[in-house]
């Protein structure tokens, strides 16, 4: 699957705006400058795809990148970045939560946490609401080439932990480094598995 072509499709600000939802389809979620866009950059292995970069809320749009001919991969704008005019933020926050609780097509959402960082509560929040939804959802911790190994097993117990109360939650955790490929053929494999 991931050998195969990938494009962008299509950046979406508004719910009539989606595709249709004909397709398999994935998201990557989480707060702003956690790692999405070079997450899916490093799965596609295409450098500049997804637009990556330091400054926090760089993705502003939904975007849409068609993996093959069957399956979509979601890159979302970022929660819980507050350094942007208010209105601008609610109506991010507004697609985002109308989008995660009513794809049908979306099959999981993979929630991506820094690992240095653990679970923060704007990220319970995103959970819960795909709790409500009965979304299933898989966390993917990030930037792993950033913590030594006794920090990460530090976090990694805290985010286990926090997971135990979320129904919807996936139990197997990935970790993974963008940067350093670590963990990216395990996220290639899960993605290729969903139908
Ligand atoms: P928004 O679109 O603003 O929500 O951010 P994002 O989650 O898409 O983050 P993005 O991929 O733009 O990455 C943010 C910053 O983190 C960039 O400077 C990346 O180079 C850096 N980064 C992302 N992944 C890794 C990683 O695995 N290791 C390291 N060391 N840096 C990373
Ligand atoms: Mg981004």
């Amino acid at each position: 699957l991931f050998s195969g072509p990938v494009d962008f499709l299509k950046g979406v600000v508004a719910m009539d705006g989606l595709p249709d939802a004909d397709r398999v389809e994935v998201c990557f979620a989480g707060r702003s400058n956690v790692g999405k866009s070079s997450l899916i950059n490093a799965l596609t292995n295409r450098k500049g795809l997804a637009r990556a970069s330091n400054t926090p809320g760089r993705t502003q749009e939904i975007n849409f990148f068609e993996l093959g001919e069957a399956r979509y991969l979601v890159d979302l704008p970022g929660y819980g970045y507050a350094n942007a005019p208010l209105a601008v933020v609610e109506k991010w926050q507004r697609l985002l939560k109308n989008y995660l609780s009513g794809r049908p097509n979306l099959r999981r959402a993979f929630v991506l946490i820094d690992s240095r960082h653990g679970i923060k509560p704007v990220d319970e929040e995103i959970m819960q609401l795909m709790n409500r939804s009965a979304l299933t959802f898989q966390v993917v911790m990030t930037k792993a080439d950033k913590i030594k190994d006794h920090e990460r097993d530090r976090v990694l117990e805290q985010v286990r932990g926090k997971l135990a109360k979320h129904p919807a939650a996936f139990p197997e955790l990935i970790l993974t480094s963008s940067e350093k490929g670590e963990g990216i053929a395990t996220l290639r494999a899960v993605i290729s598995s969903l139908e």
